[in-house]
């Protein structure tokens, strides 16, 4: 017999969690109105809001910790780290951030001015905020199939190149980078192909432009190029890894994700003018060169984590761990965007709560659904997070309305995934008597998710 699938590690600590009943769920979730964010982490027993930060450290991790150097400057922590990520991407200019919103905002300071054009696929909700309040603009050039939930397709993060050229031929003067996200989170954790990132190269290099990679789970795409794209199969994760990135000219890093780290993040170029540039806006921002925001022992347990999660095994286990929760998800016919993807599985909110009006926020209704039917914390990935259009103040419902569950890495056990799956299951079937959604009683100008105020109807 075969022998079946497990973990590649093995459990060295444990954190307690707590079950609550759903009396204190529905006192909890009212006095947050309603906006999961505002919970306490105490008051959640599965918590799937995010990925990003939340994954376990390994003992080669922790161990790494010790030896990290916190000199002001010139820390070995960071010659350490600047060659792992050399090693691994290519890119010898490095800049370390606090997290990945801070590598956005240091080259984009230097490089996105008033009315520049950004083409590139679904850009993260940061990375559009810090091309907006720069007064430029976020261009979506993400294939159109990756509206469709339910279109089984292996590379649905992929842009559009005939989008992209239309875009450089309209807007060429403006653009001041292409930005591709691997993988492609906002449409669901979708990967990007290599054969796609050497179409944009190619479209870049006719404008004469440069390519950046948000890189955040730039390894887990590693892993569906491996297991997906033909031609890969061979090849290690790093050798993929490498080729990605030779398709590029630089990158921003959250390492809260593929670095699996609490904190961090960092830029890598090839170019030594956006390292100069960058530079200018790192040391008031974020903190001197070899620091720019971490610790010595984070950028230690950092350098650990890229060279850890650029292995193969690794990234089996987190990717079967997403696809396994999809499998129990599709026994009782609950649909989300097909295929899994590789951090998280977005329920599609708009084919289960079909009578709410999207004024109403089906995403957001399921969140609070599922958060109240079991205490599990997923995020709306949807109308609330996509803000008012910055001109007519519109709420922008072109996209699609998703309940995001989230998958930290090595953190919680397939039977956890069980409970999500059973509690999901039990929104599901009683969906046709959930008829009224919610309303915003305040919003922030941006990013209003974070903070939002709702009001339970009906
Ligand atoms: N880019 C992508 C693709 C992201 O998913 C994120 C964060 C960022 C940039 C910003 O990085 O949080 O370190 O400042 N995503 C998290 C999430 C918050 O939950 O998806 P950060």
């Amino acid at each position: 017999m075969e022998l079946p699938f497990a973990e590649s590690w093995k459990i060295k600590m444990v954190e307690p969690i707590k079950k609550s009943t759903r009396a204190e769920r529905e006192k909890w979730l009212k006095e947050a109105h309603y906006n999961v964010f505002q919970l306490k982490s105490e008051q959640v027993y599965i918590d799937c809001i995010t990925d990003s930060g939340t994954g376990a450290m390994s003992d080669r991790q922790w161990a790494a910790m010790m030896m990290g150097d916190e000199s002001y400057a010139g820390a070995s922590s960071f010659f350490r780290l600047k060659d792992t990520i050399t090693r691994i991407t290519g890119f010898q200019y490095v800049i370390p951030t606090h997290q990945g919103r801070a590598a956005e905002n240091v080259l984009f300071s230097h490089l996105v001015k008033a009315g520049a054009v950004v083409p590139g696929n679904s850009h993260f909700d940061t990375t559009k905020g810090h091309i907006e309040s720069r007064k430029a603009t976020a261009l979506d050039c993400t294939i159109d199939e990756a509206k469709d939930t339910q279109l089984e397709l292996p590379f649905k993060g992929n842009v559009d190149p005939k989008k992209l050229e239309k875009a450089l031929a309209e807007h060429a003067d403006k653009v001041p980078f292409i930005i591709v996200t691997v993988t492609n989170n906002t449409a669901g954790g979708q990967p990007v192909s290599m054969q796609n990132l050497r179409e944009v190269r190619a479209i870049a290099d006719k404008y004469k432009k440069r390519v950046i990679l948000d890189s955040a789970r730039f390894a887990e795409n590693a892993y569906f190029i491996k297991t997906r794209e033909k031609g890969y199969e061979n090849k290690t994760i790093k050798e993929i890894v490498k080729e990605m990135f030779s398709l590029a000219d630089g990158m921003t890093m959250s390492a809260k994700k593929d670095g699996i780290v609490n904190m961090g993040g960092f830029i890598a170029t090839r170019h030594e003018d956006w390292y100069e540039g960058a530079k200018c806006f790192c040391i008031p921002f974020e903190g001197y060169l070899t620091y720019g925001g971490m610790n010595g022992r984070d950028m230690d347990a950092l350098a650990v984590g890229l060279d850890e999660n650029t292995e193969f095994d690794n990234l089996e286990t987190r990717i079967k761990q997403v696809e396994y929760l999809a499998k129990r998800l599709d026994e009782f016919g609950i649909p989300y965007q097909r295929p899994a993807g590789g951090h998280a599985i977005f329920v599609d909110a708009s084919r289960i709560l079909t009578e709410i009006p999207k004024e109403e926020f089906p995403a957001q209704t399921l969140t609070i659904e599922l958060y109240l039917e079991a205490g599990i914390r997923g995020c709306e990935i949807g109308y609330i997070l996509a803000d008012r259009d910055p001109v007519t103040r519109e709420n922008r419902f072109g996209g699609l309305d998703l309940l995001r569950l989230c998958i930290p890495r090595r953190v919680y056990t397939n039977n956890h995934m069980d409970v999500i799956a059973v509690a999901l299951k039990n929104v599901f079937d009683r969906r046709n008597q959930i008829k009224r959604g919610v309303r915003i009683t305040w919003e922030a100008e941006l990013m209003r998710h974070f903070t939002v105020q709702l009001e339970r109807l009906g």
